[in-house]
């Protein structure tokens, strides 16, 4: 005999705990399904280990979707500040390291904690190291086979996550699962990403990994202003992990390694007050000392200023306000944050998460075509979209 529930969810991670706890104080019986042995996995690496659980300012000009509206109306309907209301009660402390995004003062477990408090206050049930192998529906709703034996109930909540960093459960299951009810999946890719860089520029590179500089990054008219981080294997840091949710194979990217000087007018005033200077002085005003001695290095820039033209100097200026290159690659869903694409949500309710064409089934969190940019906005979803379905479900 199967087990009956009122709502089974899949996936214990930030959406599926949220929206367990949402349905289950509405009294219903919430049972949540997921194959790791531990939830929440992804809260407690999160934000290095501090989980940077909401924005203050996160709107749907934070999100990448093929849908950009469809966001807006659980975004609206569960905000930071409900979020942080519930943090507060709790007694986590927190705080907001730039500007809106909060993180926990202490460890991303309270997040992880409080959720599963909640839960528990709510009456819901987890299971882990359960694996789903099949779901059917029935004349009440949906049948699961489950390594646990079978479970029915009312409503189904995909809660599955992307696919980024498998060795902490990720599958794709979510979206077969999609298929299988007829939804359409937007083409999946690695987002909030770090860059790979070609054999020579990465060999130029290695040596300053470690070093981290404010830039601006931009490409395919998408520009970010936030710390660049040179590593190992290429290009990381703020500033790229934003940028390469924007990034396509074989696209170059513009860095202005100088956005709040100008180094047009910098390089004559310094030849002109002190012409025996090189541009790499003038650039360790501004940029980690060994960062503005390679890059001098690499260009060839020795010279003291006085033997550079105007129209050379133009060119140093142009160089360091617009370096352009070209990353050979991301370093994919082993390390992304995200994944981009998922579920078409043309065919989800923007107040629910319920598939148009299919009663009862609802998904929630990152297994959806909607992706935050890097600082909060993805639990921020997470935990909206989750609040849609637990209210309904
Ligand atoms: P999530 O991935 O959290 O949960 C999915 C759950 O489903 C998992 O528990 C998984 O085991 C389970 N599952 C998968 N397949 C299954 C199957 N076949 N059967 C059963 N269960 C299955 N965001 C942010 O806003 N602030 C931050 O600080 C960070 N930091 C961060 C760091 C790192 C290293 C990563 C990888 C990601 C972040 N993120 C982030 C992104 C954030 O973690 C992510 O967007 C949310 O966790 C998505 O929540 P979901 O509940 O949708 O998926």
């Amino acid at each position: 005999m199967a087990q009956t529930h009122d709502v089974v969810i899949i996936g214990a991670g930030a959406a599926g705990l949220m929206c367990a706890a949402t349905a289950g104080y509405r009294g219903r019986r919430v049972l949540v399904l997921d194959h790791a042995n531990k939830p929440g996995k992804k809260i407690l690496m999160s934000g290095g280990g501090r989980c940077n659980f909401t924005n203050l300012n996160s709107s749907p000009a934070n999100f990448l979707s093929e849908n950009p509206h469809f966001c807006i109306s659980a975004l609206k309907r569960y905000t930071p500040h409900d979020f942080l209301e519930l943090v507060e009660r709790h007694g986590i402390e927190h705080e907001e390291k730039a500007a809106g995004q909060l993180f926990c003062r202490h460890s991303a477990r309270e997040i992880l904690d409080m959720l599963l408090t909640e839960c528990d206050w709510a009456g819901v049930e987890i299971r882990m190291k359960t694996g789903v192998t099949g779901v059917t529906t029935t004349a009440a709703g949906y049948r699961l086979e489950t390594s646990a034996g079978p479970v029915e109930c009312e409503a189904l909540v995909i809660a599955t996550g992307g696919l980024s960093i498998p060795t902490m459960g990720a599958s794709g299951f979510g979206y077969e699962l999609a298929r299988q009810f007829g939804l359409p999946i937007v083409p999946t890719r690695a987002g909030l990403v770090p860059f790979t860089l070609h054999a020579e520029l990465k060999a130029h590179l290695a040596p300053l990994a470690g070093i981290s500089c404010p830039v601006e990054v931009s490409c395919n008219n998408e520009r970010f202003r936030e710390p660049m981080l040179v590593t190992h294997r290429g290009l990381s840091g703020p500033a790229m992990l934003q940028i390469s949710s924007f990034w396509h194979p074989g696209d170059s990217l513009s860095i202005n390694l100088l956005p709040a000087h100008d180094p047009h007018g910098g390089l004559r005033t310094l030849r002109r007050q002190q012409p025996g200077q090189t541009v790499e002085r003038y650039l360790s005003q501004f940029l980690p000392k060994r960062f503005a001695q390679a890059f001098a290095l690499q260009y060839g820039w020795s010279r003291p200023l006085q033997e550079y033209r105007n129209h050379e100097l133009d060119a140093i200026a142009d160089t360091l306000s617009g370096w352009t290159l070209t990353p050979a690659g991301t370093e994919g869903y082993r390390t992304a944050e995200v994944t981009l694409g998922g579920v078409d949500t043309r065919q989800l309710s923007s107040r629910t998460m319920e598939a148009s064409d299919q009663p009862g089934l609802y998904l929630i969190g990152e297994v959806v075509d909607v992706t935050g940019h890097l600082g909060g906005h993805n639990f921020q979803w997470a935990w909206a979209s989750g609040v849609a379905a637990g209210n309904v479900a």
